[in-house]
């Protein structure tokens, strides 16, 4: 049989083409892939307040940021002991090594808590800076009942020294070696070095300390020189004759427990004077008290941590105005704002929170590392 195609009618070549396409639709759906993701159906109320990225730290800094330590919050709490690996470069401990914890009676030391942190600080690659080797406070009974004469008490201060200086020789960078030695107006403190030795106590002690450690760098260290200006002057006086006569005397530390309302031209004339004695300078307790008026409601409102951030912002900058290889760095006292020692009204003065949390005041530091 032979059997003839009939023409198709417009109708019909109509209808097949519609068929056509359906099915080729359907072929071509089958090759898509589905989205690895979910479409979402409809767009939220309220998009979600974008959070600033911070992904630079403080070790990402120029300079060296560290903070003072205690050795029991770094052996039994682990967020702090998070906070000071992650962040800092440098730790500096806050009484370890001090007079009063180290010195026991004549020849007797304790040294458990300071061994721990160099130790510590070795672990983890840190810088360690020595506070402080002679203060007017802190001094065991043993040294304050002591009557000697003056060449007694040279002897006592310089067995002190190389005792606990060249104990940890290589492994603490640094010393604050006199501590406050001067008063707000420019007068020396009547310390118990001073009364037994006469002001040539600051020159020995720095002696004392090369002796033992002639690597280490030797800061004389003091607060208010950013609100002081006689202060200032006989500070920048003293290491500048010091350094004259050949003493090792090679930085200078502002210790700028500060508050919020300090101007930003107090602290970089400080840093400026502190530099210019062409020395290391080290900010190196700082912390910024919001509530110097110790009110016993005082609130953290936003508007106090931009004060506060502000704060910091300044003192970066203020450090990084100085040539870069007279920076030491910054030291915050104490890691959050639980353990700070401003205990006397509640404050805020740290750059991380009682939670570890950081605050804006971290962004104010960390804002003026790139520029
Ligand atoms: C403070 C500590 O933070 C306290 O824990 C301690 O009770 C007293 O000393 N200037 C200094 C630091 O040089 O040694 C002081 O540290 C704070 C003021």
């Amino acid at each position: 049989m032979i059997y003839t195609m009939k023409k198709p009618t417009l109708l019909q070549t109509i209808a097949f083409l519609f068929l056509l396409s359906c099915v080729s639709c359907g072929a071509k759906d089958d090759l898509i892939e589905e989205p690895p993701y979910e479409e979402p159906n409809e767009q939220p109320d309220e998009l979600p307040e974008e959070q600033p990225q911070t992904t630079t730290t403080f070790k990402d800094a120029p300079y060296l940021i560290g903070c003072a330590v205690v050795p029991s919050l770094l052996q039994n709490n682990r967020m702090y002991a998070e906070v000071v690996q992650e962040e800092m470069s440098s730790i500096t401990p806050e009484n370890a090594l001090k007079m009063g914890a180290l010195s026991k009676g004549h020849g007797s030391y304790f040294w458990d808590d300071a061994d721990y942190l160099v130790e510590y600080a070795a672990d983890h690659q840190m810088r360690v800076h020595g506070h402080t080797l002679i203060w007017h406070t802190d001094i065991p009974g043993w040294v304050t009942r002591y009557s000697g004469t003056r060449e007694e008490w040279i002897a006592l201060m310089q067995e002190y020294i190389h005792e606990v200086v060249g104990r940890y020789q290589g492994r603490i960078a640094s010393w604050d070696v006199v501590n406050e030695a001067f008063n707000d107006d420019g007068t020396y403190r009547k310390t118990i070095w001073y009364e037994n030795i006469g002001e040539e106590y600051i020159r020995l002690a720095f002696e004392f300390a090369h002796e033992a450690d002639p690597a280490a760098i030797l800061f004389y260290n003091d607060y208010g020189m950013e609100y002081s200006a006689a202060k200032r002057e006989a500070i920048c006086t003293l290491v500048k004759d010091l350094r004259a006569e050949g003493v090792p005397v090679h930085g200078i530390g502002l210790q700028m427990h500060i508050d919020m309302y300090r101007s930003a031209s107090d602290l970089k004339a400080s840093i400026q004077a502190a530099a210019d004695c062409g020395v290391w300078v080290h900010v190196s307790e700082m912390d910024v008290a919001c509530n110097p008026e110790k009110k016993t409601d005082f609130t953290f409102t936003d508007k106090i941590a931009q004060q506060q951030k502000a704060s910091y912002q300044a003192m970066s900058e203020a450090l990084l105005s100085i040539p870069a290889d007279q920076c030491f760095g910054i030291t915050f006292w104490g890691v959050c704002d639980v353990h700070s020692w401003l205990t006397s009204a509640p404050d805020a003065p740290l750059p991380f929170d009682s939670n570890f949390e950081k605050k804006p005041a971290y962004d104010g530091l960390t804002g003026t590392f790139g520029k």
